[in-house]
């Protein structure tokens, strides 16, 4: 199966909690590729743009709040069906619904402060990345354990 990308976003929590380490292990260790990663602090246009589709919900001012409270680090992973392996490791959106072993799971205690944020689709992937990263930022590159990891 092709390698796709997705985005990920550890959330100002994680970082705020010294997690930020264990949340990409888990990444790691499942063995997706990273092929972009930095800290950075979320500015008003990009938390529009990437939450414009809960614009008018009620706790659209609050999460943009709560993604410019602090540093996040921003990341593109890439692995088979990447999509739906990270959002199986994050877990539920609810923590109070995710499986223990997910992160949001193991970690979380609350909606709003959920840890993780993953891309959803393909598509909106693409259009994540494009609100954090410029194209050079993005490396292109393999690893010897690719082929030990999906063939
Ligand atoms: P995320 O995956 O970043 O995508 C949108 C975010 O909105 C979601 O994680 C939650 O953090 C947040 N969110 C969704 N529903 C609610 C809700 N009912 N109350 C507060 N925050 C929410």
């Amino acid at each position: 199966m092709a390698w796709e990308r997705t985005f990920v976003m550890l959330k100002p929590d994680t970082v705020q909690r010294g997690l930020a380490g264990e949340v990409l292990a888990r990444f790691e260790r499942k063995g997706l590729r990273v092929a972009a990663l930095k800290l950075i602090s979320v500015s008003q246009e990009q938390a529009s743009r990437h939450y414009a589709v809960h614009e008018g919900k009620p706790f659209y001012e609050g999460l943009v709040q709560y993604i410019r409270s602090s540093p996040v680090v921003a990341m593109v992973l890439e692995g088979p069906d990447v999509i739906t392996q990270v959002r199986a490791l994050v877990g539920a959106t609810r923590p109070n619904e995710a499986a223990p072993g997910t992160i949001r799971g193991d970690f979380g205690l609350d909606i709003s402060n959920n840890l993780v944020h993953a891309s959803d689709s393909n598509e909106n992937a693409a259009f994540e990345i494009g609100v954090y990263f410029s194209e050079a930022e993005i490396v292109s590159y393999e690893r010897d354990s690719d082929k030990w990891l999906a063939s």
